[in-house]
């Protein structure tokens, strides 16, 4: 069978592994996949390779001007300006758009009754209250991209009773750039510091996450949200050769952990073949050369963020968005230069301080709180 895969973010870090992806699985197999829709914000150069090589129906751009020089630059393939407009041509839809902009497809391929292969965990998060009862939708799926979440589908699958037999979840988080360093030897980091990942290869602002461990702190939103397990279960483990992508430990006592070389082509190609395994071997390990793993507790005084994305969890309604989103915002202006390094941390807890106290009952909701949440961050960070 074929399989029909929809990549909305196809321009970015997970848009162009998954693009790694389907080409392994189609020289080993012609014809296993078909791209059937890619969706970009305005990378237009890297989308007209893309249409060239995948031969797409349908692409969508965000961003007007770049979709007019696009319609200017190629025939043969449909132009629309929303993503979600391209759900319907997939049997799975992978979600690499950046940030708060992946709500759309989120929630319209659930609606859809579609395997949703998500790697932007912003829309869950932000969410999460108004996305839970569209995964009853027949059909509908999710798989995990992010690597840690993927890591914990595949250990819990070795459980009938999940809700009875799991003690916690344990993610793993390679510590970022700044691992080790004191809050006072991080006041002055500069952007190329921040960027300078250890272990992973990966867009800007989950990059500049890791750094801060908010991308942890998200992800521990992120469990919660797709396993429903309670915050008090979820731990983070500090593990800095990105080896084991995370484990979950069961009532016996029993740890069963996910490891392979860091590579996110392996989660990737996990959500586009699932249930089945692919055949093209991503991140296999060689035990001779990996000589140790090392785990150690986060430091919470000085990567906030980290205790932040739990206070916000526990909170739960509309916390989690607001939390996002002023992250969002400040990590576009430390990326800017508008803001110090530590003063990401500064604007969220500020933000949240504030938060309203709201529950989402529909996506508008949402929405709704997403924009109040950044309008106080910018003013925060205009104070600053
Ligand atoms: N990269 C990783 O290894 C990794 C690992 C785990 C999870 N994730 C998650 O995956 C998501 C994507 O991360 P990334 O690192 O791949 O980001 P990235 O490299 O910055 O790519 C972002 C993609 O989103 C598109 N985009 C931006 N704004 C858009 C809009 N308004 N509408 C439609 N598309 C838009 C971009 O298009 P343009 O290029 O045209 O702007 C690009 O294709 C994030 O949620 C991240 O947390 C990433």
């Amino acid at each position: 069978m074929t399989t029909r895969v929809a990549l909305a973010g196809s321009t970015g870090s997970i848009g162009t592994q998954t693009l790694d992806v389907v080409r392994a699985e189609n020289e080993r197999a012609p014809g296993s996949y078909v791209v059937t829709a890619l969706t970009a914000g305005s990378s237009i150069d890297t989308v007209v390779a893309q249409i060239e090589e995948f031969s797409p129906e349908v692409v969508a751009i965000a961003d007007e001007a770049a979709r007019h020089e696009l319609a200017d630059r190629i025939s043969g393939v449909e132009i629309v300006a929303d993503s979600v407009d391209v759900i319907e041509t997939a049997h799975v839809v992978v979600n690499g758009v950046v940030g708060f902009a992946g709500l759309g497809v989120t929630v319209e391929t659930l609606r859809a009754g579609k395997r949703l292969a998500l790697a932007n965990k912003e829309s869950l998060i932000a969410a999460g209250p108004v996305v839970q009862p569209l995964r009853a939708t027949p059909g509908a799926e999710i798989v995990p991209v992010d690597s840690e979440h993927c890591a914990l589908h595949q250990c819990l699958r070795s459980s009938v009773q999940p809700d009875r037999e799991v003690r916690r979840l344990l993610l793993t988080a390679s510590g970022g750039p700044f691992r080790g360093q004191s809050a006072d030897a991080l006041a002055d980091v500069g952007v190329e510091d921040a960027l300078a990942h250890p272990t992973w290869s990966m867009g800007p602002k989950i990059t500049i996450d890791s750094s801060t461990l908010m991308n942890k702190g998200l992800e521990v939103i992120e469990a919660h949200e797709l396993y429903g397990t309670p915050y008090d279960q979820i731990d983070v483990v500090v593990h800095p050769q990105s080896v084991v992508h995370s484990m979950v430990e069961f009532s016996d006592g029993s740890t069963i952990a996910q490891l392979s070389m860091p590579t996110m082509h392996l989660p990737i190609g996990y959500a586009l073949g699932y249930p089945d395994r692919i055949a093209t071997p991503f991140g296999t390990i060689d035990w001779t050369t990996l000589s140790r793993l090392d785990f150690e507790a986060p430091d919470l005084a000085t990567f906030r963020c980290l205790g932040l994305a739990y206070d916000a969890g526990r909170i739960g309604g509309t916390a989690p968005a607001w939390l996002s989103a002023a992250n969002e915002v400040a990590v576009e202006c430390f990326l800017e230069g508008n803001i110090r390094w530590n003063a990401i941390a500064d604007v969220c807890v500020d933000v949240l301080e504030r938060h309203d106290g709201a529950i989402p009952t529909s996506i508008g909701d949402v929405i709704e709180a997403d924009q109040v949440a950044r309008r106080i961050a910018e003013k925060i960070v205009e104070a600053q």
